[in-house]
């Protein structure tokens, strides 16, 4: 998959104030963890900062730094990552105390989005993210890892890192990439219209990284999307088509997973990937119940889905899924089941590894799916099988009267299908 020479040897410091931390600091360093060993960094010093105030020119104190700058001598380090945001100067003093290449979490995030981005769209608008990232940062930091890559990753090939890009150069390329991306944009709108038409419900897949959705969504259609312990295998929404139990096709739609406080520089690139959702049926988000933190991380994709005009607080066409049931020692099995059904619309405790659950999470959706039904009058000619057929599968047929103008059929339709329906008569 990745053909590197070797893994890059990096000191993580982890800041935490604990002012303002809204989550464990044991939490925020193995997510941090996660996160390099999610473009496979070799953690040599992993630690957590404590802070009162961050250091103006810094950030991080001065005795830690001198630390840093001897074990980066004595244990060969490469690079340092800072799990915070620095400002650019903050950057380069560090670099320049320590000896190491710099990396903040951005930084690191934007590495991810780059390994990760599968199609065109994703690895346009990332390679624009980090542009616009890097534009305030200029030459010194263009390239933070001289690693030796095979030409897969985003920051480009050996020997370009000794490349001096100003910021004309960098403009220039953002224009560029502007062009390109409206230009797939369009292509895609081309694209996505029939997809927007599909005969059957959409279900999409969100939330927080390491969630699960990979697994579940793989259980669920028995497709090989590549499912494994990475923070983001998954950054461009993928489809397939799966029945439930009841026999309705639905559409499962899977995406990137989220994380904290999202880089704003990131917010679009992550966003587009998100567009499904905010077409979708219904909105499967998918929880950690092992993770101590599952609220903190529902609250951080519930602020985003927020933002994209997604009702979280009580909406039917969002179904609660706590995974990973499987790793939950009895009283705190007990402890999920009662948070999960004390919710507006009760959630459905799964674990996606071993399939508990998951017979109980399909009738939740086709329940859900079938909440918001309307009746119609649908006329057909009675020659249209195809159109019989379907009001057949996605509906619920009540009464049919052939008469001389066509089939006359009283349907019970979820809203989304009489919306698909009315379209397909037009
Ligand atoms: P991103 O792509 O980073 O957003 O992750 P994801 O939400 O798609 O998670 P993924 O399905 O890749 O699962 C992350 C890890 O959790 C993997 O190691 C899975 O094997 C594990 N996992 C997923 N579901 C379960 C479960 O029900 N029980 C247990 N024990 N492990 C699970």
């Amino acid at each position: 998959m990745d053909h590197r020479a070797r893994r890059v040897r990096t000191a993580l410091l982890a800041p935490y104030f604990p002012e303002t931390a809204r989550r464990s600091p044991a939490a925020m360093l193995s997510e941090a963890e996660g996160l390099c060993l999610a473009i496979d960094l070799e953690i040599v010093v992993s630690e957590q900062v404590r802070m009162n105030a961050p250091r103006p020119a810094t950030l991080i104190g001065a005795g830690k730094i001198d630390e840093i700058a001897t074990a980066a001598e004595e244990l060969e380090l490469e690079l340092l990552v800072v799990d915070a945001a620095l400002s650019p100067t903050q950057q380069r003093n560090l670099e320049r105390a320590t000896k190491l290449k710099v990396i903040d979490r951005t930084g690191l995030i934007l590495e991810i989005f780059g390994e990760r981005a599968r199609t065109r769209e994703g690895r346009l608008q990332v390679e624009l993210a980090h542009l616009t990232y890097q534009r305030s940062r200029l030459v010194r930091s263009w390239t933070h890892l001289e690693r030796q890559r095979g030409g897969a990753g985003f920051m480009g090939g050996p020997g370009e890192s000794q490349i001096e890009i100003d910021r004309r150069l960098i403009d220039d390329r953002i224009v560029q990439l502007e062009k390109a991306l409206e230009k797939v944009r369009r292509t895609r709108e081309l694209h996505r219209k029939p997809r927007r038409d599909v005969p059957y419900p959409i279900v999409a897949l969100v939330g927080y990284t390491n969630a699960g959705k990979s697994t579940l969504f793989n259980r669920l259609s028995g497709a090989d999307v590549f499912a494994k312990d990475l923070l983001f295998a998954t950054l461009d929404p993928t489809m397939r088509a799966v029945e439930l139990a009841d026999g309705r096709p639905v559409i499962m739609s899977d995406t990137v997973g989220f994380v904290a406080d999202l880089p704003t520089q990131l917010v679009a690139a992550f966003r587009a990937t998100l567009e499904e959702v905010m077409e979708a049926d219904i909105i499967l988000h998918v929880r950690d119940a092992s993770d101590p933190e599952m609220a903190a991380q529902a609250d951080d994709v519930y602020a985003i889905l927020s933002d994209m005009g997604i009702e979280t607080e009580d909406n039917p066409h969002l179904v609660e899924v706590f995974n990973k049931a499987d790793l939950l020692p009895p009283p705190f099995l007990e402890i999920r089941r009662q948070e999960a059904a004390g919710l507006p619309y009760p959630g459905v405790l799964i674990s996606a590894l071993t399939g508990e659950g998951l017979d109980r999470l399909a009738a939740e959706v086709a329940d859900r799916l079938a909440r918001d039904r309307v009746e119609l009058c649908a006329i057909v000619d009675p020659g249209d099988g195809a159109s019989i057929a379907w009001l057949h599968r996605n509906g619920e047929v009540l009464e049919r009267t052939d008469l001389e103008d066509g089939v006359h059929m009283k349907v019970r339709l979820s809203q989304a299908d009489a919306g698909r329906w009315e379209k397909r008569l037009v």
